[in-house]
């Protein structure tokens, strides 16, 4: 009985698997079966046509060479190095090991930009001074990869980290290296002369972008005291000459300009914020980006 019992069960899971009666597999005829698949397969091929078509018309539409939509990316970044945690400086100088880590990460930032390295061909002597745009062509391989201007590391002088291993770090008169993010053809316009805060226009050149560095609040501004910029030609500005960027691809070797800001006398054993900018026309400041044409810094060097 029991036996019986267990083969009748048994015998329903077969029938619902393989039902001989009505010739259904799994509850269903073979005829179903296959209207069943090739309506998926139909489907599922159509979709991925769909999908497959709309990458290769979005690809069609993309250059190699020239993001899509850097027009998103509002122009551009100011940056400095050290990257500083919370953008806070701080160390002893008494204790070398409280600003060995700004010291790695200048030297090995500013190790592209020693003569060593950037010896190859595709690097070209661009005079010492600024100077116009360097137009390099078409944004295209037509003429091959692009070389990119030599940027010299003398010219960030007592910041350069060849005379002054320590950028300055060890007698409190700490350096920071500002630069441009790149953005590919972007060709920043500088300020008029008379656009510039006074005690910018002293050293004026029409093919720089200059930047400026002053307390971000009004109590800031006395325990600075000096700051000096090193950069191309004694400049305080990035030099035209080095833009437009033409991208990875085509110019693989280019190097952004550089400025170091040497703050020379700052006060000690207090919190100092600095904010730094750059001047252009096509440069403009947002209140919710706090690095896009400037950034800000805080110091706090204490003197044991
Ligand atoms: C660079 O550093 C040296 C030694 O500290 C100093 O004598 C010189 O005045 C500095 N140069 C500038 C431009 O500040
Ligand atoms: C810029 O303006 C300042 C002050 O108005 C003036 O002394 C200087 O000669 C000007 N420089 C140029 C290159 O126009
Ligand atoms: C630094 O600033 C103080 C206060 O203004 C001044 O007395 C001192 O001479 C300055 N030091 C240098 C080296 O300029």
């Amino acid at each position: 009985m029991a036996r019986d019992k267990a083969k009748e069960n048994d015998g329903g899971w077969r029938k619902f698997i393989w039902n001989p009666d009505k010739k259904e597999f799994l509850g269903r005829t073979g005829g179903s079966w296959f209207k069943i698949l090739l309506f998926y397969l139909i489907f599922y091929g159509c979709l991925a046509g769909i999908f497959i078509g709309t990458i290769q018309v979005l690809l069609l539409t993309i250059s190699d060479y020239e993001p899509k939509y850097q027009d998103r990316v509002a122009p551009p970044g100011l940056t400095q190095v050290p990257r500083a945690l919370k953008t806070e400086i701080s160390f002893s100088l008494s204790d070398p090991t409280s600003y060995k880590e700004y010291l790695d990460s200048m030297d090995k930032f500013l190790l592209k930009y020693s003569n060593a390295e950037q010896t190859s061909d595709m690097f070209e002597e661009c005079g010492t001074t600024p100077g116009p745009y360097h137009e390099r062509g078409a944004l295209n391989n037509d003429e091959g990869k692009k070389k990119s201007c030599i940027f010299r590391r003398e010219w960030l002088q007592n910041c350069s980290g060849l005379n002054d291993p320590t950028y300055g770090f060890a007698e409190g008169k700490p350096c920071v290296i500002v630069k441009l993010n790149r953005i590919v053809l972007f060709k920043p316009v500088p300020p008029q002369n008379n656009s510039l805060p006074p005690e910018m226009t002293m050293n004026y050149n029409p093919y720089v972008i200059p930047i400026h560095c002053q307390g971000k609040k009004e109590e800031d501004i006395p325990k600075i005291r000096e700051v000096k910029y090193y950069g191309m030609g004694g400049f305080a500005g990035f030099p035209l000459t080095y833009y437009p960027y033409y991208g990875k691809l085509l110019q693989p070797e280019y190097l952004q300009p550089l400025i170091a800001v040497q703050f020379t006398n700052l006060t000690l054993d207090t919190e100092i914020r600095i904010e730094c900018k750059a001047y252009g026309e096509n440069i403009d400041y947002h209140d919710k980006d706090r690095f896009q044409g400037r950034f800000d810094v805080k110091f706090d060097i204490k003197s044991s």
